[in-house]
């Protein structure tokens, strides 16, 4: 049976990696607090109890992968609820810990023994967000702009050696996201996405050889137009969008 490893396991679009792989997957899982991932772990399952935003718990998670995963899921990420003048620059700082420096490493730990395999995938969740400037904070989407970034480098230059990488790019998705990070949200349902569904049109696309995968016709068609317009016009995109997100 294959082996994938998932972080950030617990909630969210994590909780649903889980549950659409442990099907057919050997599971490894990795998030902060041991007890609940101890709990909510499928039997069998390896559990590691790590903090991804420090050397040490990425380190953890990195001999692990060094003896060899099948598919790897860098999806543990946080958000700031703060604009970037209120925020500090260790919070920013530990935003950037989690959702690139994390993702870097991870990916470096994996890819070695896929390479050597010619075979293996990484699964790295991005976000909508990284498409354009940030509405809110920067540092977010900006993060987020690396992880798509860096995602599509890996699938182009390792996709010939057996080794597949994509940038799973949700837009709004109804998990614990935004009450950790403090962030109000008053949107129309219809913008909204389940995590069950970024899932399943993630591994869709890892399976139809795409490097970037945007679930809901709505996030496509948006993703789509963001991709297409000069940045001027999609500064104003980014402008309107703010305006509606803080009325
Ligand atoms: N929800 C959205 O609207 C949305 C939209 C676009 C992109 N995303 C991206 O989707 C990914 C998953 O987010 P989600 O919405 O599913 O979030 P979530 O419901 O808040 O779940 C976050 C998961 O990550 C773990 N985690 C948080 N900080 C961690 C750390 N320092 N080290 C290890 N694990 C950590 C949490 O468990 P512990 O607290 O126990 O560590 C939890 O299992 C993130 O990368 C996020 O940026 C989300």
């Amino acid at each position: 049976m294959p082996t994938a490893l998932i972080t950030g396991a617990t909630a969210g679009i994590g909780a649903a990696f889980v549950e659409a792989l442990a099907r057919d997957h050997h599971l490894v899982v990795v998030a902060r607090d041991g007890a609940r991932l101890t709990a909510q772990a499928p039997a069998g399952s390896e559990v590691i109890a790590a903090d991804l935003a420090t050397p040490e718990g990425c380190g953890l998670v990195e001999a692990r992968l060094s003896q060899g995963v099948d598919l790897l899921v860098n999806n543990a990420g946080r958000g700031l609820g703060v604009g970037f003048h209120d925020s500090t620059a260790e919070d920013e700082d530990a935003l950037l810990d989690l959702n690139v420096r994390a993702v870097l490493r991870l990916s470096h730990a994996a890819l070695a023994p896929m390479l050597a395999q010619r075979a293996g995938a990484i699964l790295n969740v991005s976000s909508v967000a990284g498409f354009s400037p940030g509405v809110r904070g920067a540092t977010y989407s900006a993060s987020k702009a690396w992880v798509t970034n860096f995602s599509e480098s890996l699938d182009l230059q390792y996709r010939h050696r057996g080794v597949r990488c994509v940038a799973v790019c949700p837009g709004f998705t109804h998990t614990e996201f935004h009450e950790r990070a403090n962030i109000e949200m008053n949107l129309p349902e219809r913008l909204w996405l389940t995590s069950e569904q970024v899932v399943a049109e993630a591994l869709k696309d890892l399976e139809r050889g795409r490097s970037i995968s945007v679930a809901g016709a709505q996030y496509k068609a948006i993703v789509a137009a963001t991709r297409v317009l000069p940045p001027s016009l999609r500064r104003l995109a980014s402008g309107m969008a703010r305006n509606t997100l803080s009325r």
